[in-house]
């Protein structure tokens, strides 16, 4: 139907004639001449139609917006003049000789052509619409070319590439699962994967040693910029590989792909740092170094100091207070503190102390804070020095239970970072290690896994068992500017350890062996030392492009409420389905009952 894409024309095709399709992107009346601007996947070309051609004249003077057509044409060089520069197409226009009009277009619910902001709902009711603009062209480009590069690499270091299924039984990543009703096999459900980690570590156990997967993963959970309830992972795991040589090889993977999709060099060796200094430093396990700005324990100096808010958090084994020092921040007003105090409100602070520096050679006198008399000038030296603070900073505090104080003082260094500008560098990975095995639960008085179940841990059975709350695990998160996107382990390879950790998990005999038995078993028939772990994909490509959600970065995303506004998913089934299903709903949609009832 078409010679040439409109995009891809340039000056190698002055004077040919050439057919090209596509949407009508742009059209102006000159009087006289018609300038039509046609755009398809790969970029837009100029198209002028002389009234001399009367009846393509006629034909151009009636398209609008979004039509389909198809022009043949003449390839020529734009007069002198109106070159521009920023289109491939730039130096060049195309004669109309004939437009046929393939499709006709109602006025499209947003423009294609504008960067206008529109509600998202409307863009993901028309997503059609949408993904014709140019910025999503290219996010799709890019994701494309993502998943090329991770394939690529991955075949070259001898990875198969393994599709598991989706109909399966729940995997516990931490999030409700979503789960479908079997019509065969009476009151049974399956569980749509939460992540594919126990098949392929039955595939290690298989003997395929180098596995991976781009697969959707399903997680019923809240959502956030970050989250979608379907998202998709590069899944992987290998067999007989140490954690730093999975490490290493992934690192290369990443720099590969940086390297050719966005021309950008990441570090020759990402940093590795270990769970307990992000939080002592950061507050978080997942740090954007890009930000020049650490949290300081000051709990020693505070512990006698005549301020209730600031000695019960010191002298509290669970409590935390520290100090982070904003350079030059003195210069923020009372009302950008309470703003700020706001914030950290959202994550249960209930204040945030300040201290202005005015002059840092006048001692306490030179400090400028409603907190300055609860403590001795040795004190406030002493907390000065340990954040190196200078004339001219401000210097923030946080005292509470350890979990809230890291918590808001993380998120304030982070919008700190953000709003003041501070941010050092484009990409800071890094290699989070040494998490914890478990986290003890207040509520429900359990230990809950911080990684999944089987994870290995970096002790004995016997030390776990002992002491299971000081068990680090073999766990690693990939971080990138604040995002975690990837994250993994070695496996617990012995049925003994992983009964071991179901038990501290409070996962009794019988429960473990109906949820896991298989996996259980399979762990008997020399399972290898296996380890692996999954990248977020759509939050690489999310960073890579430059997007504030993966929302932007994938086809046909759900919303803020999980529901798909092009479809209309989720939606009611008939009454013969539910039948079907033997199943019977409590509040039937727009009805008092069901009919079965
Ligand atoms: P994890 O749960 O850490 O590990 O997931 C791996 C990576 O997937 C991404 N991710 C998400 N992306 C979008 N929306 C979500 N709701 C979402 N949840 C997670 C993150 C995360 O780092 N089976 C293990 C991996 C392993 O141990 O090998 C797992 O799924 O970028
Ligand atoms: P108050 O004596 O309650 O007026 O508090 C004095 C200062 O301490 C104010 O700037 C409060 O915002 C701050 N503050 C109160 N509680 C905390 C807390 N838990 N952590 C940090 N600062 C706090």
């Amino acid at each position: 139907m078409r010679t040439h894409k409109c995009g891809e024309l340039n000056t190698q095709q002055l004077g040919e004639t050439v057919d090209i399709c596509g949407w009508v992107h742009r059209r102006r009346d000159h009087g006289g001449v018609i300038f039509i601007d046609l755009r398809d996947r790969a970029g837009i070309v100029q198209i002028v139609v002389d009234p001399d051609v009367a009846d393509t004249f006629a034909v151009a003077e009636h398209v609008r917006s979004e039509y389909v057509l198809k022009v043949t044409g003449l390839v020529r060089r734009r007069p002198e003049g109106t070159v521009n520069a920023n289109m491939h197409s730039g130096e060049i226009e195309l004669l109309a000789r004939h437009i046929e009009v393939l499709n006709e277009s109602e006025t499209p619910p947003f423009p294609v052509e504008s960067d206008i902001e529109v509600n998202e709902e409307l863009r993901l009711r028309y997503r059609y619409i949408d993904l014709r603009r140019t910025v999503m062209q290219e996010k799709m480009k890019v994701r494309r070319d993502v998943t090329r590069v991770l394939r690529n690499f991955l075949d070259d270091n001898e990875f198969f590439e393994i599709e598991t299924p989706y109909l399966t039984k729940a995997t516990p990543e931490g999030a409700r699962d979503y789960i479908v009703p079997s019509r065969t096999h009476e009151n049974a459900f399956f569980a749509l994967p939460q992540s594919p980690q126990l098949y392929k570590q039955i595939l290690m156990v298989a003997g395929m040693d180098r596995y991976y997967q781009v697969v959707r993963c399903f997680r019923d959970e809240d959502l956030r910029a970050d989250r979608q309830p379907e998202f998709t992972q590069l899944d992987i795991e290998t067999s007989f590989m140490t954690e730093d040589e999975i490490m290493n090889i992934m690192e290369e993977m990443i720099r590969q792909l940086f390297a050719k999709v966005i021309h950008v060099e990441l570090d020759a060796k990402f940093p590795r740092m270990t769970y307990q200094e992000a939080i002592s430093r950061f507050g978080i396990d997942r740090p954007d170094l890009r930000i020049p700005l650490e949290l300081v324990d000051i709990a020693d100096e505070m512990k006698a100091v005549d301020f209730k808010v600031f000695s019960g958090p010191a002298n509290d084994p669970k409590g935390r207070v520290v100090a982070m020092r904003l350079p030059n921040g003195g210069d923020l007003s009372r009302k950008d503190i309470d703003d700020l105090t706001k914030f950290v409100g959202i994550y249960g602070a209930k204040g945030l102390a300040y201290i202005k520096v005015n002059d840092l050679s006048a001692g306490i006198d030179g400090l400028q804070s409603p907190i300055v008399k609860f403590a001795s000038a040795e004190v406030w030296a002493n907390v000065l020095a340990k954040t190196g603070a200078q004339t001219g900073d401000l210097i923030f505090f946080g005292a509470d239970k350890a979990d809230i104080v890291n918590e808001a003082m993380g998120a304030l260094r982070v919008k700190l970072g953000h709003d003041l500008g501070l941010i050092q560098g484009d990409w800071k990975p890094v290699w989070i290690v040494d998490f914890p095995m478990f986290a003890w639960d207040e509520k429900t008085a359990r230990y809950n896994a911080i990684h999944h179940p089987f994870t290995a841990p970096s002790c004995s059975v016997d030390d776990l068992v002992a002491n299971p709350g000081a068990a680090l695990s073999r766990a690693y998160d990939l971080v990138l500017n604040g995002t975690e996107v990837g994250g993994g382990s070695i496996r617990i390879n012995r049925p003994a350890m992983q009964q071991t950790v179901f038990e501290i998990l409070g996962i009794k005999e019988d429960e473990a062996r109906e949820k896991f038995g298989f996996l259980l078993d399979a762990l008997k028939y020399g399972a290898p030392p296996h380890g692996g772990l999954a990248f977020g994909l759509d939050r690489l490509v999310m960073l890579m492009t430059g997007s504030s959600s993966i929302r932007d970065v994938i086809a046909f995303p759900k919303t803020q409420s999980a529901a798909c506004p092009l479809v209309n998913a989720p939606a009611v089934v008939t009454d013969e389905q539910l039948k079907e299903l033997g199943i019977r709903l409590i509040k039937p949609a727009g009805k008092e009952k069901t009919k079965q009832d």
